[in-house]
């Protein structure tokens, strides 16, 4: 695959991977490549845990999976999340953002537009569909065959300051090396983030990969190599639009947005 394929074809993995073990020399190529990333100064503020103990992994897909409960069950989830959904192909069409719920269980269809509601929660809860996904999301990480911590050192990583700012847009870059490359070797990555939104459950994750005071734990990932045939969970969505040119990108300044060369007017 050349560079531009592998760009177009990054992604994130929401189904499941292969139980095969990710190589050592893959492993190591990930982190060396997030070190190529550019960082303020070559601060290379970024640390990196891999995590291949099953016994750790398995912890951690049973925090993320009971914290994707919680979220949905108190409803946290959709309020929280709720500009971002998008349940037709037309609403995609027109927006080009969000993520699209493309696949649900033929019993729920009826009520998508609703689950944002108070009644629309108590049918959810009904139908147990808070621990479906809790279960869904624990089998996901608990069958990965690695996790990736990704940690700031906090000398750098000083929120409300500009290095606090220049830190996390370092880790960007270095992630999405990381992000891409998996595209380019056959594997899948996917955020591990449902513990991240409960203070205490993004402790326990904290004390299990025993992070110092002097870093910082900013994301956790999960990755593998990906299956031929894709399985998808049994609620799923697609986020494979993007925004139209025009709807993100203007000339000169932020008063004219740009076209695409077919949405030009000919010249006269
Ligand atoms: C800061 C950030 C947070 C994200 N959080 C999650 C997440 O919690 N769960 C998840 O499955 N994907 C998460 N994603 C992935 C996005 O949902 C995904 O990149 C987006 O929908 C576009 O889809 P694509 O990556 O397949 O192109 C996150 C991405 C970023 C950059």
């Amino acid at each position: 695959m050349n560079f531009l394929e592998v760009v177009k074809r990054r992604k994130t993995t929401n189904g499941p991977f292969l139980p095969d073990p990710v190589s050592t020399e893959h492993q190591h190529l990930l982190v060396e490549v997030a070190a190529m990333a550019p960082s303020h100064f070559n601060s290379q503020p970024w640390r990196f845990v891999l995590v291949d103990d099953r016994h750790t992994i398995e912890e951690v897909a049973r925090i993320s999976g009971e914290s994707m409960t919680r979220l949905l069950e108190e409803g946290t989830f959709w309020k929280r999340y709720r500009p971002y959904f998008r349940f037709s192909e037309e609403e995609m069409d027109e927006k080009r953002d969000g993520i699209h719920f493309d696949q649900m269980p033929g019993v729920l269809k009826p009520f998508r537009r609703q689950i944002f509601s108070d009644a629309g929660q108590v049918v959810m809860n009904r139908f147990g569909v808070p621990r479906t996904l809790g279960e869904d999301n624990r089998k996901l990480v608990a069958g990965s065959p690695l996790l990736l911590a990704v940690l700031l050192d906090r000398a750098e990583y000083r929120p409300g300051e500009l290095s606090g700012f220049y830190s996390v847009f370092g880790m960007g870059a270095a992630v999405e090396n990381i992000w891409l490359t998996t595209a380019a070797i056959g594997m899948g990555i996917q955020f591990v983030s449902t513990p991240m939104e409960i203070p205490e459950n993004w402790q326990r994750i904290q004390d299990l990969l025993k992070v110092p005071d002097d870093l910082e734990l900013m994301a956790v990932y999960r990755l593998g190599y990906v299956p031929e045939e894709q399985r998808r969970p049994t609620i799923d969505w697609s986020s494979r639009h993007r925004k139209r040119l025009s709807q993100y990108v203007f000339r000169n300044t932020c008063e004219e947005p740009e076209l695409a060369a077919e949405a030009r007017p000919a010249p006269s």
